[in-house]
């Protein structure tokens, strides 16, 4: 996903670059611990898993027309990672049940990153692109109809919505928390922030 951004040459603002620096390590990190728990839960080798993992094909198509621009991408990822953040807090009993309590912090320690990841998503949004703010919906529609059955998830990494907690009622509630982040003015010290910063 972050090499698709950087090939399109997708990433405009420096708030954009330290997001995604920032994101893209928390994602691996959450990828290994993924699939440690797979190996000991499923008895699945890791090499497998990450041979499977890295033979994935990846078909950007069905994102296309939210890799437009940094704005489009900004609203796809922090929509995401709303909806991952709420899918793994339904997952803390499936957690729970693995026998151990580490299993159950490390979720939480995930879910908080992804609340986190799209927050500083709904941030770059606020900080740069004010003026777009009234686009946020109508891309959030196109997010939340478009959302794909298993069959035609490309390996994008984002949208990859299935499992029955991704229910409609779960979907619209990221999608009005979105709106809702966005739509919050900045505050003194974020414009100051940026205003007091050297260009
Ligand atoms: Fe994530």
């Amino acid at each position: 996903m972050k090499n698709e951004l950087s090939v399109r040459n997708l990433i405009a603002t420096e708030e954009a670059a330290a997001f995604f620096d920032a994101w893209a390590t928390d994602e691996e990190r959450h990828a290994e611990g993924f699939i440690q728990i797979m190996e000991l839960v499923a008895d699945g080798c890791e090499e497998d898993l990450w041979e499977r993992l890295d033979a994935r094909s990846h078909n950007f198509s069905a994102i296309n027309e939210y890799l437009k621009d940094e704005f489009s991408v900004m609203v796809m990822i922090a929509f995401d990672e709303m909806c991952t953040c709420r899918a793994y807090a339904a997952d803390k009993g499936f957690y729970a049940g693995l026998g151990s309590d580490r299993f159950v912090r490390w979720l939480r320690e995930v879910t908080a990153d992804e609340a986190v990841h799209s927050m500083n998503a709904v941030n770059v949004i606020r900080a740069r692109y004010s003026d777009r703010i009234g686009e946020v919906g109508t891309i959030l529609d196109g997010l939340t109809s478009s959302v794909a059955d298993e069959s035609d998830y490309g390996g994008t990494f984002v949208l990859d919505y299935f499992g029955e907690k991704y229910t409609k009622e779960m979907l619209a509630n990221c999608h009005a928390a979105i709106l809702k982040n966005v739509a919050k003015p900045l505050t003194t010290a974020e414009r100051d922030g940026r205003s007091g910063r050297p260009s």
